[in-house]
């Protein structure tokens, strides 16, 4: 299985800070932000990962994560030049990916579970990571059955099916390359990650397993304060980087 971190975008919500830097190198008590999605594929065995990120930072995430090699690992970078949405990294990384598995995570993501056994069984089709949350309008959002299998799954909707938000974290298997490309761009002008989710729920393929500890979408002032109590209290002392 490969890797991707997902860490594009211009943060405009945290401005003035990421006016000079990315949101995902913001510290998030005594690591940069990155730094913990990417502790969460290392420790799931995941070894060669792609970062994407915009164009302006690229220098910096050479300066911090080079080639790789003092993680263990062996990093690839890409650029994607405008924050044209998630599935877009799928057409991006298509060479990387191969004919493999990938597992993406998005570099503003911050999580407590331990996702290895998720990923070392994880054969084809799609998996998702949902977490019950209490503004579920702010992310994509899946219902489900009573055995956890998906019904449907919106991109923010208004009126939410349940309370389970998408987290972002992925699995895929390299089909996500062709059904990337099929994807059409979204009111906000975006390739929606969620519309590849739709691709893989009409096969009967998308998985849906429930985070059980806490999980962060460091994307606003507040859920940032919130990621470094989270780091501080319970994170640090575990990370393997
Ligand atoms: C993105 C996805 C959304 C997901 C969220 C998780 O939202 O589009 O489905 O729930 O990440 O962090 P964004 O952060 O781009 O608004």
């Amino acid at each position: 299985m490969r890797g991707i971190i997902l860490s594009g975008g211009s943060a405009t919500r945290l401005r003035p800070c990421t006016l000079i830097t990315s949101k995902q190198l913001l510290p998030v008590y005594n690591r940069p932000m990155i730094y913990y999605p990417l502790n969460t594929l290392l420790k799931a065995g995941i070894k060669e990962i792609l970062i994407i990120v915009a164009p302006e930072r690229a220098g910096d995430y050479l300066n911090l994560l080079g080639s790789g090699k003092q993680f263990g690992a062996k990093f690839t970078y890409e650029i994607q030049d405008k924050p044209k949405g998630l599935a877009e990294a799928f057409i991006i990384g298509e060479n990387f990916i191969d004919d493999q598995s990938v597992a993406m995570i998005l570099g503003d993501n911050i999580f407590e579970d331990d996702f290895s056994e998720a990923i070392r069984t994880f054969d084809s089709g799609a998996r998702i990571f949902a977490k019950e949350v209490s503004d579920p309008e702010r992310f994509g959002v899946v219902e489900v059955d009573k055995d956890f299998k998906a019904l449907s799954i919106e991109e923010k909707p208004v009126s939410p099916k349940s309370n389970l938000a998408v987290t972002g974290l992925y699995l895929y298997d390299h089909r996500v390359v062709s059904a990337a490309k099929q994807v059409k761009p979204s009111e906000r002008g975006e390739l929606e990650i969620t519309s590849l989710h739709n691709y893989y729920l009409e096969l009967g393929e998308l998985q849906v397993t429930k985070v059980t500890g806490d999980w962060l979408d460091a994307g606003t002032f507040d859920s940032l304060l919130a990621a470094n109590i989270l780091a501080k209290e319970k994170l640090a002392d575990k990370m393997i980087i």
